[in-house]
């Protein structure tokens, strides 16, 4: 009979040596380092364990297997930080016979851009189960397709062009990684989805306090479009067509947009353009309305804003450069796959907050509770959704429900929620758990088993109540098989063994990889309170007389020893 009681100790000091990075290696290929590093006596470089890494112990790496496992990661190869690496790969397949690369010839190509490559593949971006994750999102992807109901807008004619069918989702993380799902090739325009884009221009231009001389801050209740202006005769927010109309008063050129998308696709519909200024009698009213109550920046020409005002409406974007746009919102005002700084953090905060508060028109309460994320609605059918320091998201589905938001993306937006602990007060202590994406899930798991096993060990029961509290699960087991139960009754914690029987209900009788329940644990280390625990509890819940021969070998050695 073997008692492993001090195997957690070494496994618990290797994985928080950092050296998890080895651990979760295949054992082939960090072993072929580790030696690789004995025999040369030196460490070996980034790109040496790179290599080694996506090489699985084979000599060359096929140059489809390096773009194939970068994907896997997140990122593209078409990502402008990667240009370096991708041209020199183009450059160096072509010196070889079989299209594979050696460790000389793969260093030469990703060296350029190391730093990155390393955090891809040691799975360090904000979402390090990438694959997984969007299974997850494919399956919300496929939920909402299913769904029917919605009508396409067709006030602005050129709107009514769209099919219903349509559905697209594409997301980009802060660290730029890139996932998209159904119609995210084509084009749209933003329409009101442009609204906090070019707010947060205004406040990068002119700071939050200029701004807001001129738009207020509250939700309106009102329809986007009514001809109504808040106590102080001001527009509510800059998020209904009063407050977007006065602040495309405040800016002036639009090369943001592609700073934004990080220079990916931004287009301009001229027919929808022409479309909105042939049906917009309704932002017109509100124009004069706006002047007459001197709404806008001395001097300004009320038409000509109007025109930029429609122009802006019309900027056609696709679910992949909006989704680089929201990102950028999320990654605090940096575009992700560029690098840039593009809005300022005032701007980003400012525009957050009036997303999260405004963004839905009469919806807005509705998504701030039960998605808990900013996020801002289109005509065309859009939603631009950010959670902030993760991710950006354009979902796109023209049919609109009676409020003006895409049926199918509001539907995506909540299932998003239900099932990642991205709401906003998800982040509450003692908060029930759902799946939290940003971390890996075995580093999660490995997290979460040593964190218990060593407050058993340690007889922690504050601890344990903690853990217990946040709903983790305190059944779970270590690579051998060993529960919190196990290791308490090995080290003679009677309190822990007590909390976990009669506070968790946990298995009083699981067995590890040797066969070893609790009971045998507190036998084998002399542990007599903690036997007479586990042979209440016992006897209390499973009251059945055995009948000697399903004892286990604790109880055969318990008769010898009490
Ligand atoms: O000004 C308008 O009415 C449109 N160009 C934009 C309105 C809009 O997108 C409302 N969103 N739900």
């Amino acid at each position: 009979m073997f008692f492993p009681k001090t195997r957690l100790i070494s496994y618990g000091l290797l994985a928080s040596t950092g050296a998890e990075t080895f651990v979760s290696q295949p054992r082939s290929s960090w072993s072929v380092c580790l030696g690789w590093r004995r025999k040369a006596g030196i460490l070996p470089s980034l790109e040496d364990l790179l290599f080694y890494t996506i090489a699985e112990g084979q000599e060359k790496i096929p140059a489809h297997k390096f773009t194939t496992a970068l994907k896997a990661t997140g990122l593209r190869t078409g990502d402008p930080r990667l240009k370096e690496c991708m041209e020199m790969l183009k450059v160096t397949v072509k010196t070889t016979s079989d299209g594979a690369l050696d460790r000389h010839l793969f260093k030469k190509c990703v060296q350029s851009n190391i730093v990155l490559l390393t955090q891809a593949f040691r799975k360090k971006f904000v979402i390090p189960d990438f694959q997984s994750f969007c299974a997850h999102m494919d399956e919300l992807y496929v939920k909402a397709k299913n769904m029917s109901g919605g009508q396409v807008a067709d006030y602005i004619p050129q709107l009514a062009r769209f099919s219903p069918d349509l559905w697209a989702v594409a997301l980009c993380t802060v660290d730029g990684q890139r996932h998209t799902v159904g119609d995210t090739k084509v084009p749209f325009c933003l329409q009101s989805c442009v609204k906090p884009l070019k707010y947060a221009i205004a406040v990068h231009d002119h700071g939050t306090e200029y701004v807001h001389r001129f738009i207020g801050k509250e939700p309106s209740g009102l329809r986007f479009n009514k001809l109504f202006l808040n106590e102080e005769d001001k527009p509510h927010n800059p998020m209904v067509n009063a407050g977007a109309i006065v602040c495309t008063s405040l800016i002036k050129v639009m090369n943001f947009m592609n700073k934004l998308a990080g220079n990916e696709y931004v287009g301009f519909s001229n027919a929808t353009f022409q479309s909105e200024r042939e049906s917009g009698d309704r932002n017109f009213a509100i124009g004069y309305y706006l002047k007459e109550k001197k709404c806008f920046p001395e001097g300004t020409d009320m038409t000509s804003i109007l025109d930029f005002y429609f122009q802006l409406c019309s900027i056609e974007v696709t679910c992949e450069s909006a989704s680089v746009m929201a990102a950028t919102l999320a990654n605090g005002g940096f575009c992700p796959i560029t690098g840039e700084r593009v809005l300022s953090p005032e701007s980003v905060r400012d525009t957050l907050s009036l997303m999260h508060s405004c963004g839905m028109y009469d919806f807005s309460g509705q998504f701030a509770f039960h998605v808990g994320l900013p996020a801002k609605s289109g005509v065309a059918g859009g939603i631009l959704l950010v959670v902030p320091n993760v991710m950006g998201i354009m979902c796109w589905s023209p049919p609109l429900d009676k409020l003006g938001n895409s049926v199918r993306g509001i539907q995506f937006c909540t299932d998003l929620v239900s099932l990642c602990n991205f709401h906003n007060y998800d982040n509450l202590r003692h908060f029930a758990k759902k799946l939290d994406p940003r971390r890996e899930g075995g580093d999660q798991r490995v997290k979460s088993v040593i964190n218990l096993l060593f407050a058993a060990y340690t007889g922690d029961v504050s601890a344990l109540r903690r853990f217990a509290l946040s709903s983790m699960d305190m059944e779970q087991r270590d690579y051998d098989s060993r529960t919190a139960l196990h290791v308490a009754a090995a080290e003679g914690h009677a309190e822990v063994v007590r909390f976990l029987l009669e506070a968790c209900k946990v298995n009083p009788v699981p067995k590890d990889r040797w066969g070893n329940t609790p009971m045998d644990e507190a036998v084998h280390f002399g542990h007599h309170d903690v036997v007479t625990i586990l042979r209440d509890y016992h006897t209390q819940y499973s009251p059945q007389e055995s009948t000697g021969d399903d004892k286990t070998n604790a109880e055969k050695n318990l008769d010898g020893m009490l």
